[in-house]
């Protein structure tokens, strides 16, 4: 037994293991980069930890232009993907898995395409004891989303068995919508021909194990509770640092930017889980009202320009340097329009007006191209009222934080005041750090691999629901038309650069300053 086993006394006590009903995956866009770097190795580590159902298939759909042409090009591409995972897995798992994979070709909007894969995948049914059972993946361009809605519905392939033996569910990827009138738009769509419960709007933030964590921390130790409110938080902080830049994403990206791309679901989800009331149960739709709830007591932003300045900034990255590595500007960046004033960065204080937490800020940042990767949320707690260790010079003393460490060290982390050991009275602060993956070993599961078992599965929790996602917009939406697309846009709208590489503008660090607080940059 090491001596960390020594110090962390970790019991398995109760466990829920969503095990789904034999059933068949259709991926849209199966030939696409989030069908291969992120779904179907998120697939094949579940079937590997046999956590999949016996019978099950995948079905990558694919449009004529895009390579693999047959069963077996579809498969050799799969094992390609999967190959490239590190460690590398062993290869009769992989082939294995690789007999579980279908190809359809076809155009997205032909309704040939949907006949040919309704007997596909009846034969599937057939021949593989899934029950008609299917879950489809729509990992497409937003803008295909509808039209594939429509066309599955026009070919009867979302209809369902009333006793729930036969079920279809479609699951949507983010963007949902760009703005509050698109995503009422799409959400009404979605509904004219699917059911709420069939719907699973993915944010696979909610599948980070740490994210799944805040509940439990919240809501399973008696210790948090209590000082979770404006008597004991002085403020909240939620940063979602990358290093990366646009990479090849640059078409959907500069139209985008980072308030639509990070802070409509992640940020704003991440914020619901930290600041709502518990939920009756852990249950879906208990879960969910709590989270709508809390995202409808966040207080509008204002609507003057210059008002705005002090509740949010925005920023682009310029060239710099990423470690000794020199890189581009944004504008640089291939795909990016010349002149574009699309925002990599977005640095944001809201405040939240309920009884919970009335006059406590929460600090949101979330950037491209930054100094390091980092997601956390950091709970800052109050000082205490007054030192009586004045005599040592500590007249103030540092507060208490609690740091949820989303990524890339997944953990928690407790800063205390405690004595140093020694004859000498020395104070300092201590941080408790519990690091997941020294505790319990290797990597945490890819968050897909959560949500896809959950969504074969039938359970909605930790997908967002309509409700949920108008909310998140209804913040958002008035200074989108404030970010140079609209014409209430005046000195508050400005695009600050900052230098890839450092931590955002310096202008983000003006909305902590007036508040005499700072950005923790670790
Ligand atoms: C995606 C965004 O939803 O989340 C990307 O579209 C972003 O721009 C990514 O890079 C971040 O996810 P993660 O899991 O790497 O923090």
């Amino acid at each position: 037994m090491d001596a960390l086993e020594t110090r962390v006394a970790v019991r398995e006590e109760f466990c829920l293991e969503s095990r789904p009903e034999p059933c068949g995956v259709v991926i849209f866009g199966g030939s696409g980069d989030l069908a291969h770097r992120k779904l179907l190795p998120s697939l094949f580590r579940l079937f590997q930890r046999d956590l999949l159902p016996a019978d099950f298939f995948v079905l990558g759909c694919l449009s004529y232009g895009d390579s693999p042409t047959t069963d077996e090009a579809f498969r050799e591409a799969v094992g390609r993907s999967l190959a490239a995972g590190r460690p590398a897995p062993p290869a009769e798992a992989v082939s294995s898995f690789e007999k579980r994979c279908f190809y359809q070709p076809g155009e997205y909007g032909d309704p040939g395409l949907y006949e040919a894969l309704g007997r596909r995948l009846a034969e599937l049914a057939e021949t593989l004891g899934t029950g008609g059972r299917v879950l489809f993946y729509l990992a497409v361009p937003p803008s295909l989303h509808e039209p594939i809605v429509a066309q599955l519905a026009a070919a009867g392939l979302h209809e369902e068995a009333e006793d729930g033996a036969r079920w279809a569910r479609v699951v949507v990827e983010k963007p949902f919508g760009r703005d509050l009138a698109s995503a009422r738009a799409l959400s009404e769509s979605l509904r004219a021909r699917l059911r709420e419960r069939q719907i699973y709007r993915i944010d696979h933030y909610l599948g980070k194990e740490t994210v799944q964590n805040i509940l439990m921390l919240r809501f399973a130790n008696a210790l948090f509770e209590p000082v979770w409110n404006r008597d004991h938080v002085d403020h909240v902080q939620i940063t979602a640092a990358e290093t990366v830049g646009v990479e090849h994403r640059a078409g959907y990206y500069d139209q985008a930017g980072c308030l639509r791309d990070m802070f409509q679901n992640h940020m704003l989800q991440m914020l619901a889980l930290v600041a709502m009331e518990p939920p009756a149960a852990f249950e879906a739709d208990r879960y969910r009202d709590e989270k709508v709830k809390l995202l409808r007591a966040l207080r509008p932003f204002p609507d003057a320009p210059e008002e705005l300045d002090r509740w949010i900034v925005r920023g682009q990255y310029g060239p710099g340097t990423l470690g000794s590595k020199a890189v581009p500007g944004y504008r640089e960046e291939s795909g990016v329009a010349p002149g574009s004033r699309t925002e990599t960065y977005v640095a944001m204080k809201l405040a939240l007006d309920n009884w919970r937490w009335s006059g406590v800020p929460f600090y949101l940042r979330s950037g491209k191209r930054l100094g390091r990767k980092l997601s956390e949320i950091a709970v800052t707690f109050k000082p205490v009222p007054h030192s009586i260790f004045s005599a040592l010079g500590a007249n103030h003393l540092a507060p208490n934080v609690l740091v949820l460490n989303v990524q890339p060290s997944e953990g928690i982390s407790l800063t205390i005041e405690a004595k140093k050991p020694g004859a000498k009275v020395c104070l300092g602060s201590l941080t408790l750090h519990l690091d997941y993956r020294q505790i319990f070993g290797g990597d945490p599961p890819e968050a897909y691999e959560r949500l896809l078992l959950d969504a074969m599965a039938g359970d909605q929790t930790l997908f967002v629901r309509s409700d949920g996602v108008e909310a998140a917009w209804s913040i958002l939406d008035p200074v989108l038309h404030t970010s140079g697309e609209g014409e209430r846009c005046g000195t508050g709208c400005g695009v600050h650069p900052y230098a890839a590489g450092s931590w955002g503008p310096v202008a983000a660090d003006a909305l902590l300053a007036e508040d005499e607080r700072a950005w923790r940059n670790p």
